[in-house]
């Protein structure tokens, strides 16, 4: 009975199988006779998955009022450029109140805005316009310190209740030869060079800062400590912000100190060109990473995702600032049990990871590295530069400018501009005499200040030909205007016929096709100094660059290349370039000058 039984179902579901391969055969011939395949269903995004994020720093964008320092009027001033260019979101580098020793990175309130910025209400106008045209508004947080002309270490200084361990305090370790000798508790170097630990006289203790003496680290260890910076994120985002970029994350946590309360001190790196006082001397093992900082950062994704919730807000979007390793990056993303922390970590493989002396292959490298690593389900993020490091022309190459940003507007995900990448701006020359950065000012001379000076790539925008470069009406500006204003500025560049400016916004405008929005993706070195990005999708037409990121002219064939067929298109290219859109390229042999870049569209695969 049980055998007859099975046999019948065995046939049934013989059945089945058989009606089902014989029915997509049908479908399969029956397709590829005469209909084309049906078009993907394409799932919606989410704003922030496919969008351009602009990069502004506030000081150096655009002066409203003449005193040579950008602010907020200025930007608001500036929020149709945002859509003329295909910009979908401005993060604005710290705008709240500070002394200004690390430009804002050193907040003294962080419920205000810096006066030389504006007020409230010229932020709310900000949002209120941005959000009219559709722009959102992404806010630095600084989680990680408070400047020390804050309340906050104010009060932990003099001890008042409840803030006494508002910041990592520390008796000096003692000396065991000499004990009147007042020793530092740990070996640990600032980010900015010297000792991470500075005496309070008042106090009669050591506080901990891993960046500038003034801007003291706040106290991740204390419940206090953690609510306040949850209050601080509820108070924008009810104010319209539309999420974070979170500052020097990795340097949230430090190992505590033992049971004696002597902290451990750092291996040494064994870089003898270092000197005692220059982070590296030290292999940082005690001051980032460390494992309890992500638990925060999971708990702060909760809380923003149910701020979300519950108010029925629009995707409210945490992004991570972590130098750190593939590995310790790829975590902010989430872990195994499943917590999730940022919507991304930015990808800063472009900045750390090549260079003018890489070549092809290194670049498809580091960018599959990204792209394999990043657990499933999530969305990559590209980044060429940063108020952090020298401007794009300086660390590749000024020919190189277009097929940069066609390769970050191309790859897969959120593309990351820096305020002038966008029209090919170089880092500005900064005398000594005009130096501002902490950094410089900590480590450098008068020689070797540009080695550490983050000036050049902070001066202001150029806007046009006029005074200041159009970004003040005043001629002496916080930061001098770069002295190639007249050659390279947004005015002339939307004037010009070609420009880099033109090929930007080409790119923007072909990020709408659904190729870009949800197409697949191959990568390959042609040859040592040629790659090839192709986007495909079924039923729609294909895109690709190829990009000569050598600095001698190349050869390549294309006629191999999977997902490319029928005749190619120039869709846009680099500025120097012989080709035109419009023109169409002989596949066996395309000849590419040193940098030179093309974006070509094809038929669909
Ligand atoms: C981040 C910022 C940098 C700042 C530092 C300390 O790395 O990008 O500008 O100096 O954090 O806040
Ligand atoms: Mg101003």
């Amino acid at each position: 009975m049980a055998s007859c039984l099975k046999i019948v179902l065995y046939s049934i579901l013989s059945i089945i199988v058989v009606g089902a391969i014989a029915g997509s055969l049908t479908w399969a011939i029956l397709a590829s006779r005469d209909d084309p395949p049906d078009p993907p269903e394409l799932i919606d995004l989410d704003w922030w998955e496919g969008t351009v994020i602009y990069q502004i720093y506030p000081r150096s964008f655009k002066d409203s009022d003449g005193d040579g320092i950008g602010d907020l009027k200025g930007i608001t001033s500036e929020l149709q450029h945002f859509v003329e260019t295909g910009v979908g979101a401005i993060w604005m580098s710290p705008i709240f109140t500070s002394p200004m020793v690390d430009f804002g990175y050193d907040i003294s309130n962080f419920y205000e805005i810096h006066y030389e910025y504006g007020t409230m209400a010229d932020f709310e106008e900000l949002v209120e316009k941005a959000h009219e045209l559709g722009i959102k508004v992404i806010l630095d947080l600084i989680p990680n310190h408070a400047s020390t002309e804050s309340e906050y270490f104010k009060r932990s200084e003099d001890m008042e209740p409840g803030y006494e361990d508002f910041f990592v305090w520390s008796d000096p370790r003692p000396d065991p030869e000499n004990s009147t000798n007042r020793l530092v508790p740990s070996n640990w170097i600032s980010q900015f060079g010297g000792s991470v630990w500075e005496w309070s006289e008042k106090r009669q203790q050591y506080y901990l800062h891993q960046f500038a003496i003034e801007q003291a680290d706040l106290n991740f260890r204390q419940e206090v400590v953690k609510q306040e910076m949850l209050n601080i994120m509820r108070f924008w985002l009810e104010k319209g912000a539309d999420g974070y970029r979170i500052d020097a994350i990795p340097h949230l946590f430090e190992t505590p100190p033992n049971s004696d309360g002597i902290y451990p001190d750092e291996p040494l790196s064994g870089n003898c060109f270092l000197n005692p006082d220059q982070p590296g001397y030290t292999t940082q093992i005690h001051v980032r990473d460390l494992i309890e900082l992500y638990d925060v950062f999971f708990e702060w994704r909760e809380y923003v995702d149910n701020l979300q919730q519950q108010n029925s807000w629009e995707t409210k979007v945490l992004f991570a600032e972590a130098y750190a390793n593939i590995t310790m990056t790829m975590l902010y993303y989430g872990d195994e049990a499943g917590r999730i922390g940022a919507h991304f970590p930015f990808n800063f493989d472009f900045i750390t990871s090549l260079s003018a002396r890489s070549n092809a292959r290194d670049f498809v490298y580091v960018i599959q590295r990204w792209l394999t690593y990043m657990p499933h389900g999530h969305v990559a993020n590209w980044v060429l530069g940063n108020h952090d490091n020298n401007r794009l022309p300086s660390r590749f190459r000024t020919d190189m400018v277009d097929g940069m940003n066609s390769l970050n507007l191309m790859l897969p995900g959120v593309a990351v501009t820096y305020q002038g990448e966008e029209i090919g701006m170089r880092d500005g020359f900064v005398s000594w005499e005009d130096t501002q950065d902490v950094n410089a000012i900590n480590q450098g001379n008068e020689d070797n200040y540009l080695e550490f000076s983050r000036d050049p790539a902070r001066t202001p925008y150029h806007w046009d030909s006029s005074t200041s470069a159009g970004f003040s009406t005043n001629i002496s500006t916080w930061l001098p205007v770069a002295n190639d204003y007249l050659v390279i500025n947004l005015a002339a560049q939307k004037l010009a016929p070609r420009s880099h400016y033109k090929v930007y916004q080409s790119l923007t405008k072909l990020r709408q096709e659904p190729t870009l929005t949800h197409g697949n993706y191959h990568i390959e070195a042609l040859t040592e100094n040629t790659l090839i990005l192709v986007r495909y999708l079924v039923t729609h037409d294909t895109y690709s660059l190829v990009f000569n990121v050598g600095n001698q002219t190349d050869t390549v064939n294309l006629s191999r290349v999977e997902y490319l067929s029928g005749s190619l298109d120039v869709y846009t290219s680099s500025v120097h370039s012989n080709r035109v859109a419009g023109d169409t390229l002989d596949l066996d042999e395309v000849t590419l000058q040193a940098g030179e870049a093309l974006v070509l569209k094809s038929a669909p695969t």
